[in-house]
């Protein structure tokens, strides 16, 4: 039955990280790992079952090759002998921030392609089918603090993410610094196969980041900040540590992303709570109270390309419900 529905979704932030798999093939976590989503940040995907031809937009422009494969490659999943599909997908926000977009992009295409295929499944279900499609898009199924649950079964059925806290819960600002645009130099998947197979600290993120995202859930749903910065600092060094002595290393972390580090540090002695996070390359976002987003913002913009200031985000929503294409 042809159909087709618009899905829309936002990019989210890891607190405690999601680095290394366990399964490549169902794309399954080492370790559990925390996020918050990015409101004003917004991934819009329209999923067209039965078109006369595959054809995947994104952006504005059709792609081929490895990058349509993704795609097409996941709409099989949801239904293996599939007839062609249109996706046509775009985000709103620069790629430049730093932000992986691979979150929101896999969460409205979960949404969109089952609402469109008649399939309504529950979140945790979408969540763990967004999750074949990037790691991180799991998250972005739900929305405001979002716990990513490694899970246990070899199908991946009990590793989706839960909510912890709703967007509107907890009067908190992200303030994501620019400090380079460029694209990234090695992907996710590849840092991680390398931290893993090569890095003599990946048993110890594994056991430390499991210890981590349990008591960052806990300071979520308590709203202790000072809790959760300290937590977030520590997951995002330990992740580092597993890049950094990886054979052959890998560095994203550049001068400008220590100065941006060091006001961060200032500003702490200065009374403001506040914490940095970076992934897999060089931009670095702080998590403070929304009261003092502004004054974050404005000392790290003299040291930084761009700056945004973004709320937490709702869940990934249907925009239309499935059209028949007769
Ligand atoms: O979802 P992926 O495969 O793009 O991996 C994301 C990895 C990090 O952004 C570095 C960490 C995270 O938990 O999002």
């Amino acid at each position: 039955m042809p159909g087709s529905c618009t899905a829309v979704a936002h990019p989210n932030i890891a607190l405690v990280k999601y680095w290394g798999k366990r399964d490549l093939t169902a794309n399954l976590p080492s370790t559990s790992s925390v996020s918050v989503a990015l409101a004003g940040f917004h991934t819009r995907t329209r999923v067209t079952w039965g078109s006369d031809v595959d054809e995947v937009r994104l952006d504005g422009r059709t792609v081929v090759g490895s990058q349509a494969e993704r795609v097409l490659r996941f709409l099989d999943r949801i239904r293996p002998g599939r007839p062609p599909c249109r996706v046509v997908s775009a985000s709103d926000f620069p790629v430049a921030a730093g932000l992986a977009s691979s979150s929101s992009a896999f969460a409205a295409l979960a949404l969109a392609a089952t609402r469109a295929a008649g399939l309504d499944l529950d979140p945790a279900r979408i969540s763990a089918l967004a999750r074949q499609g990037s790691g991180s898009a799991c998250r972005s199924v739900h929305g405001g603090f979002v716990l990513w649950r490694r899970g246990e079964a070899d199908d991946g059925s009990d590793s989706h993410a839960v909510p912890l806290l709703g967007a509107d819960a907890w009067d908190v600002r992200i303030v994501a610094v620019v400090v380079d645009a460029g694209p990234k130099a090695v992907g996710s998947t590849e840092g991680m196969e390398r931290s893993r197979a090569t890095s003599p600290c990946y048993p110890a993120f594994v056991e430390e980041n499991e210890r981590l995202a349990t008591l960052a859930a806990r300071y979520v749903e308590a709203r202790d900040l000072a809790g959760l910065v300290e937590v977030m600092e520590q997951s995002t060094l330990l992740m580092q540590a597993t890049m950094t002595t990886a054979v052959p290393p890998i560095r994203f972390v550049r001068a400008a992303s220590l100065g941006v580090i060091e006001a961060v540090s200032a500003l702490r002695e200065q009374g403001v709570t506040c914490g940095w996070t970076m992934d897999a390359g060089p931009n670095v976002k702080i998590l403070c109270r929304a009261s003092d987003a502004d004054r974050v913002a404005g000392t790290l913009r003299p040291l930084a390309a761009g700056v945004h200031v973004l709320a937490p985000g709702g869940p990934a929503f249907v925009e239309s419900e499935p059209a028949s294409a007769g």
